[in-house]
């Protein structure tokens, strides 16, 4: 087993040969544990790239990213920043659901760094294909892997970040840390910040 997708990578990459050449990716030991790879969804000529996490139970059987909870906030906070979702490329650091078992459910589990190395090639090769004007990673998981371990969301979100990934890129929280909240209150006050920070990245679209 190669411990990086690199050499999967077609030569000459387009997405429609990425995501088929993904399907069958074995780098890391995350496919084991899930139904499917989940590449990244969106069209070559998108302006924006968002980078999650990994996929979650839902996408995992699905087969596409941000299509459940996490997901439906992300498009409201898209939305409410006037950005449209079928402009922009959605994917993920890692491509596969690693979660642990409690009960009958799925619970995430967070990827480790051996295995965001491994998955690292397919969000490159992304990258390297859609060229896309402005980079937003999505929570520290995104953020520490692309901009370096040392970057904290909670202290450099909402900013630009000087980077070669992208002309633009910028950093702010996981949508999923809005589901995390305990009470309405932080909740809205979460979304309303998330929607502040999209709204920067609109404002250069
Ligand atoms: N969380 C992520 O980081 N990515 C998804 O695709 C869904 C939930
Ligand atoms: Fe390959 Fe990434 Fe899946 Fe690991 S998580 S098997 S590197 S696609």
């Amino acid at each position: 087993m190669p411990d990086s997708a690199a050499e999967l990578v077609p030569a000459r990459p387009s997405l429609p040969k990425l995501r088929e050449a993904a399907a069958g990716c074995r780098a890391c030991p995350l496919w084991e544990d899930a139904t499917q790879t989940v590449f990244g969804a969106g069209g070559r000529s998108s302006v924006a790239m968002f980078v999650g996490e990994q996929p979650g139970d839902r996408e995992d059987r699905e087969g596409a990213p941000f299509v459940g909870p996490a997901g439906r906030l992300l498009d409201e906070a898209l939305t409410r920043a006037g950005i449209d979702r079928r402009a922009v490329y959605v994917t993920n650091a890692v491509k596969h659901f690693k979660w642990e078992p409690r009960g009958k459910q799925r619970i995430h589990a967070k990827p480790s760094w051996s295995e965001m190395a491994a998955c690292r090639p397919w969000l490159d090769a992304e990258l390297a294909v859609v060229r896309p004007g402005v980079l937003v990673c999505l929570g520290a998981t995104a953020a520490q892997s692309l901009l370096g371990r040392q970057f904290r969301v909670t202290k450099q979100r909402g900013q630009w970040i000087e980077s070669d990934l992208a002309e633009h890129v910028t950093a702010t929280i996981h949508p999923s840390a809005i589901l995390r909240q305990r009470d309405n209150e932080s909740r809205h006050r979460e979304m309303e910040a998330l929607v502040s920070d999209l709204k920067l990245v609109a404002s250069v679209l």
